[in-house]
């Protein structure tokens, strides 16, 4: 695009919006809760009326600083340490979360990471070290997520479902990611692990789907939006042109655990400002 075309384009705005209470009285579980996209989910759920456990790994500073936030909107939060990629851990986690707070309606699968390297240079334990916690954890949590769902039932009083899961996946179930291969591959296995498990459980009346960041701002991909040059190169890949924000992706996940998206079921849900539009193809192909 000319330079001339690109002045003409309009300021960009972010909302300004207020989460309704639309969880009154519903208790989430958000894994990799005390930072980037975790962090922002936590705060829109608890803006929604939700209870919020808010599970780490590293910096219990940031989870506790996180729970204490949380609960200035009046709602019941506590931390809880445990590595998504073990087995002991999760089920202790779940348990404690059903001593504490009475019950689960929402599991938010959402801790992930990356450990990057040309193809060839991968080795094992960085490919073992992103499935298992990017795959194998929303494995584990959905499963006892799904337990505990199912001996409950339906609570009408809460919510039409017997519980809801939302797998925080990324473009990169669609988009293939070179230098990343691992990343790309554990979000694909997301994409199926999603859909298998939602046709396997809906009839429990128990809902399940993905949602699909493109770029948000967080901490740690702060190497593609912190300098006005890696900014103006992320553009290139975002037709909206603005990056995500954690509360964009906070507020969908709210609505989406909410009885307004009841009949959504089994979906991904792109939210990237058009980034799988491939707007490469706007002026080429
Ligand atoms: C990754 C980000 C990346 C985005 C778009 C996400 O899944 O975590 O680092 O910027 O995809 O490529």
């Amino acid at each position: 695009m000319s330079s001339t075309a690109k002045n003409k384009l309009p300021e960009v705005e972010i909302p300004d919006v207020r989460t309704p209470k639309i969880l009154q009285n519903q208790k989430a579980l958000v894994t990799g809760a005390n930072s980037g996209i975790g962090k922002g989910i936590a705060v829109e759920l608890a803006k929604a009326g939700a209870d919020v456990v808010v599970n780490y790994i590293v910096d219990p500073d940031s989870a506790h600083d996180l729970v204490d936030q949380l609960k200035e909107q009046g709602i019941a939060s506590f931390a809880f340490k445990a590595d998504v990629s073990n087995e002991a851990n999760v089920i202790e986690m779940f348990h404690q979360a059903v001593k504490e707070l009475g019950a689960i309606d929402i599991l938010i699968n959402n801790a992930g990471l990356q450990r990057d390297a040309p193809f060839e240079e991968m080795t094992l334990e960085q490919w073992n070290k992103v499935i298992g916690v990017n795959l194998t954890g929303q494995f584990l949590c959905a499963r006892e997520a799904v337990k505990i769902f199912k001996k409950r039932g339906v609570n009408r009083e809460i919510s039409c479902s017997a519980g809801k899961i939302i797998h925080i996946s990324s473009v990169h179930e669609v988009i293939p990611w070179a230098g990343h291969a691992n990343y790309a591959a554990s979000k694909g296995g997301v994409m199926m692990l999603m859909k298998s498990i939602a046709q396997e459980v809906a009839p429990h009346r128990i809902r399940i789907n993905s949602i699909c960041p493109g770029a948000i701002r967080t901490p740690i991909n702060k190497s593609v939006w912190s300098t006005p040059e890696a900014y103006d190169k992320l553009m290139e890949l975002i037709p909206y042109r603005r990056i995500g924000e954690t509360d964009d992706i906070g507020r969908l996940a709210a609505w989406l655990a909410s009885d307004h998206a009841d009949y959504i079921n089994g979906t991904s849900i792109f939210i990237d400002g058009g980034m799988t539009l491939y707007p490469g193809f706007a002026t080429g192909g």
